[in-house]
């Protein structure tokens, strides 16, 4: 049976779904179509976000935590613990009951909203008057007419040259985030975000980590002076870091993987693990799309391309989210495939890509939006930065968790906020503040003026914009 439809999603990850459910709330008749399968093939909507990455990692990172709270920090707090043991089973089946209601969540807001949900794999077939008839190949073959397509069908993990993922030894993101065991000699290429979070979570359940990067430094998109603080942190934490590597091979046997890396001496270096994670980007995924059927457009990295509107070169051809430029975040393919839908319905909408907060779930955490203070330098842009220490914040001394600071760079003529920067505790959550004064284009005095409460960490955030005129008060 044909159906026809206003819209067909493909994709069910962050930016598939809020686009298939925010064009339902406007009216419009819309499926929704994703191939993710759980372990017994049912439905899994939620994409890489919901299934191998956001929510399961926060999940680990949350409960890895706790663990080493229990094991080393407690003490401090005059609580003593004795043989806090680690039960990595029900940790990851906590985690992958997360990940379960999280499915379950997505597909009852597709009932709840109207949007029809098909599983299985989507491909164009061809280009009609009617629109784009795409065939669904799952457990039931269909094929849909819809007049507007999204495409948010997000990405895969960039593995090695002749490197593939086995998830055994050598895993992605998905393999690194079921391990059944703590492995002893843990390898990881790539001191980016997953790199990082991920790192930090088997090194706090006892393995012993060792991170090769490429660049000179860890995380070079941050802030400089938040990334040599946050590198310093992780070094201490017992990280092992080795930055400015180049990777020449990698062998696994059936007990260990093998890497052989030059070093910044130019120095051959061979280090073994018990398992290897690569983590050194991710690229778009279309492998299924036969967009060659209807000739969407691709660019030469594989992404599609897109317009500022998420416009492919189709006519009411859209993607968003990983599988387009910029940077592959859950929130932005989110906003991206809220805006899309309310284009198609005829509505305005804008994404504020210069305010797309970016957050790293370590500890100490980090986050920012906005300008790094290199960035401004490059564009000859004057500007004044406020820092203020959470070492002098007193709900940080309150929690024993002093180590961070916020910095606000300011237009110097202007004041307006041009980029705050943190790195401390749960900055995760100071950030939204941030991210609501800049979409209003506030100055460092607008943040300065507002009342934060007493004793919270968002203190720091108010005294780093007074800081921007040397006002600070507690420091
Ligand atoms: P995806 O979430 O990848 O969803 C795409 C969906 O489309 C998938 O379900 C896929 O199976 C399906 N699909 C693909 N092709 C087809 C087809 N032809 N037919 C049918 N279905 C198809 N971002 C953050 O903002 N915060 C974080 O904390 C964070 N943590 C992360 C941790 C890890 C370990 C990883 C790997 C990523 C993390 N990310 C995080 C990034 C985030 O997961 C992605 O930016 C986000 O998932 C992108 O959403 P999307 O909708 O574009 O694509
Ligand atoms: P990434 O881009 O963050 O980091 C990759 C790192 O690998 C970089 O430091 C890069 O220099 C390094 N690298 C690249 N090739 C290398 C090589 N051959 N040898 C050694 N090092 C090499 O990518 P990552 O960590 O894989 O994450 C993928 C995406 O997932 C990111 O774009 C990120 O936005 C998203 N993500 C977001 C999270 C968050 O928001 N908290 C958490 C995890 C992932």
């Amino acid at each position: 049976m044909r159906i026809t439809v206003d819209v067909g999603v493909i994709g069910a990850g962050p930016g598939g779904y809020i686009a298939a459910i925010r064009a339902a709330q406007l009216g419009l008749r819309v499926v929704c179509m994703d191939n993710w399968a759980d372990v017994t093939g049912a439905p899994a909507p939620g994409g890489t976000c919901g299934n191998v990455g956001c929510i399961p990692s926060k999940a680990l990172l949350e409960s890895s935590a706790h663990f080493e709270m229990v094991k080393q920090d407690v003490a401090v707090h005059g609580i003593e613990v004795k043989g806090a043991t680690l039960n990595l089973n029900q940790m990851l089946t906590r985690k992958d009951g997360i990940v379960r209601d999280n499915n379950k969540g997505i597909l009852f807001l597709f009932r709840k909203n109207g949007v029809s949900f098909y599983h299985g794999t989507a491909s164009f077939m061809r280009r009609s008057d009617a629109g784009y008839d795409i065939r669904v190949s799952g457990r039931e073959g269909h094929v849909l007419t819809c007049r507007h397509i999204v495409i948010a069908t997000g990405s895969s993990p960039r593995a090695l040259p002749d490197t593939p993922f086995d998830e055994k030894r050598i895993l992605s993101n998905v393999g690194a985030l079921a391990m059944e065991s703590i492995p002893r000699r843990l390898g990881i290429i790539g001191a980016g975000v997953i790199g990082l979070e991920l790192g930090s979570v088997w090194r706090r359940l006892g393995a012993q980590v060792t991170i090769l990067e490429s660049q000179p430094a860890i995380l070079s998109f941050a802030d400089r002076q938040i990334a040599a603080l946050a590198e310093k942190a992780f070094r201490t934490q017992g990280l092992s870091i080795h930055t400015g590597v180049s990777i020449n091979k990698v062998t696994t046997s059936a007990s260990q993987v093998s890497v052989e890396y030059t070093d910044t001496d130019a120095t051959t270096q061979r280090s073994h693990f018990d398992r290897l994670i690569v983590a050194i980007g991710r690229t778009p995924h279309t492998a299924e799309l036969a967009h060659d059927k209807v000739g969407l457009q691709l660019d030469e990295r594989g992404f599609i391309v897109v317009d500022e509107q998420c416009r492919t070169n189709l006519p009411n051809v859209w993607a968003v989210g990983d599988v387009v430029r910029g940077p592959m975040l859950a929130h932005k393919a989110e906003e991206e495939g809220l805006a899309v839908a309310e284009r198609i319905a005829g509505r305005f909408a804008q994404v504020d890509y210069g305010t797309l907060p970016y957050v790293l779930y370590t500890r100490p955490e980090m986050a920012w939006a906005g300008k790094t203070e290199q960035e401004l330098e490059a564009e000859g842009r004057e500007y004044r930065a406020g820092c203020f220490p959470f070492s002098a914040n007193g709900r940080a001394r309150a929690m024993s968790e002093t180590e961070g600071i916020v910095k606000v760079l300011a237009d110097a003529k202007t004041d307006t906020v041009l980029g705050v920067h943190m790195i401390g505790p749960v900055v995760s959550e100071l950030i939204g503040e941030v991210v609501l004064a800049m979409s209003f284009k506030a100055s460092s005095e607008d943040i300065a003026q507002v009342c934060h409460a007493h004793p919270t960490l968002s203190e720091a955030l108010r005294e780093a914009a007074l800081g921007v005129n040397s006002r600070s008060l507690n420091s």
